[in-house]
């Protein structure tokens, strides 16, 4: 049985509730503002092109079938949340409540999702860091400006700029500069900016024609790009790594996950509709600054050269956010025997996870140079939305173990909310390239040989009597 052991969960629960440790001085607002943090980036601003090449100006129906699959399995996520406060996101929950097997699976999935997501939203960067460049006359050589193969008719060799963006916040990360709540609050306040003044500028150059037809490819395209946005909402569940530092985390962090989800929806679905009201849909095509392709179109190039920037400066915070996520994933596992302990080191002089840092920023900083956006996003989608299923599966078995825990917030309709988040999940999986499933599945094969060939004999739990 020792493929189940958990960790104590009264202990841990306890131990969250005790006096000391981190501060506790979050609130609902700033939990809100650094799910926006974490949340609007190359989803919105790069993806949208790929979503609206797929699914036509049905692409604001794909950003709503997206954002129901995350609600649903937001209010898993809020209840597992508010019931083990503790940091270390799901990794840690699923430790206590499935066990070291379940726990490592999804800590390996993490580790691709996290560690991608830093890659995809480096090369989404990119795009607009050249944009911003080109409107000062300056262009990167074609052969440095994308991956093989990312562009048509293009003959590129690697994604420069994305590999030195890894490279500069790895060093400011791996210093000990981390991204703090103010910081947060004032890219939060810029990216929203940018989205408004898109949306108060560009809705005057809608073309009503250019939503005709609606749905050119159908249903099917419509949840295949459904499966591509997916990634702008991703994020929102960093919300739950801050649960030691929250003041009132039963309350809060359910608002927090929920409050940040519904305000990007909306505003995702409007840029939507204006994007593609603005330019015929097939104008996206090989481009990677699609929102201000679309303003330079309507001739607004002033207003698309601040939108670049706001874009650029958005995109670095949630690199920060996704790669501060990464490390302490890669902390928490380390620390829990099933890593290298070299991994969870602590720099004497920086305190920070230094060595880790540097691997997480050099690998991943490699594979933004040189694989496209489009491979790394859907890759991103599906380790995540497997994450997800699994949290909603979770809530239902923690709810039958231990129905005496106590929930602050509860998961409405249990076990049917869980289980329609399941099937939303499996749907939008279904519907991401047979070479993305290979991917995933090698490196779900991968996570089991390092788990029986190595994680196993090291853990933490080993010698540890289980009750
Ligand atoms: N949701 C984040 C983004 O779109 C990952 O960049």
């Amino acid at each position: 049985m020792s493929l189940f052991r958990t960790k104590n969960l009264d202990n841990m629960v306890a131990a969250s509730r005790t006096p000391g440790g981190l501060k506790k001085v979050l609130g609902p607002t700033d939990l809100i503002l650094m799910g926006i943090g974490a949340i609007v980036g190359t989803g919105i601003f790069v993806l949208t092109g790929t979503g609206a090449l797929t699914a036509g100006p049905a692409l604001t129906l794909s950003f709503i079938v997206a954002a129901i699959a995350c609600g649903f399995a937001a209010m898993c996520y809020a209840e597992f949340a508010s019931t083990v406060p503790i940091a270390g996101s799901i990794y840690t929950y699923s430790y206590v409540v499935l066990g070291e097997l379940v726990a490592w699976m999804i800590g390996w999935d993490l580790l691709l999702e996290y560690g991608l997501a830093t890659s995809a939203v480096a090369v989404g960067w990119s795009g607009y860091f050249q944009s911003l460049l080109s409107g000062f006359g300056i262009t990167i050589p074609e052969a440095l400006s994308a991956a093989p193969g990312a562009l048509p008719n293009a003959h590129t060799v690697m994604n420069l700029p994305a590999a030195c963006i890894m490279l500069v916040l790895t060093a400011m990360l791996s210093w000990g500069v981390r991204e703090s709540a103010r910081v947060n609050n004032v890219m939060v306040v810029i990216k929203m900016i940018v989205v408004l003044l898109f949306i108060g500028v560009g809705v005057k150059h809608v073309t009503p024609a250019n939503w005709h037809p609606f749905a050119p490819f159908g249903a099917s395209g419509v949840m295949s790009a459904a499966a591509v946005v997916f990634f702008a909402f991703i994020g929102f569940d960093a919300v739950t790594s801050a649960a030691e530092e929250v003041k009132r985390p039963e309350r809060d962090l359910p608002i927090g996950i929920i409050g940040s989800l519904t305000i990007c929806t909306i505003l995702y679905v409007i840029v939507a509709a204006i994007m593609t009201g603005i330019v015929p849909f097939q104008m996206f095509k090989g481009i990677d600054h699609p929102v201000s392709l679309a303003l330079q179109h309507a001739g607004e190039n002033w207003f698309a050269g601040w939108v670049d920037l706001g874009a650029i400066l958005g995109m670095t915070t949630v690199i920060l956010v996704m790669a501060y996520g990464q490390t302490r994933i890669i902390y928490a596992m380390s620390r829990d025997g099933l890593l290298p302990a070299k991994l969870s080191t602590v720099h004497p002089k920086f305190g920070t996870p230094f060595f880790a840092t540097w691997v997480v920023g050099l690998v991943f900083g490699f594979i933004a140079a040189f694989v496209p956006l489009n491979v790394l996003a859907e890759l991103v989608n599906i380790g995540t939305l497997a994450a997800f299923c699994l949290v909603s599966v979770a809530v239902i078995v923690l709810r039958k173990k231990r129905p005496d825990l106590k929930r602050a917030f509860r998961c409405p309709g249990v076990p049917i909310v869980p289980g329609i988040a399941v099937v939303f999940c499996l749907a939008l999986m279904s519907f991401l390239s047979a070479i993305t499933w290979m991917a995933f599945v090698i490196w779900l094969v991968l996570g089991l040989i390092v788990y029986f060939g190595y994680a196993r004999a090291r853990s933490a739990l080993n010698g540890v009597t289980q009750s």
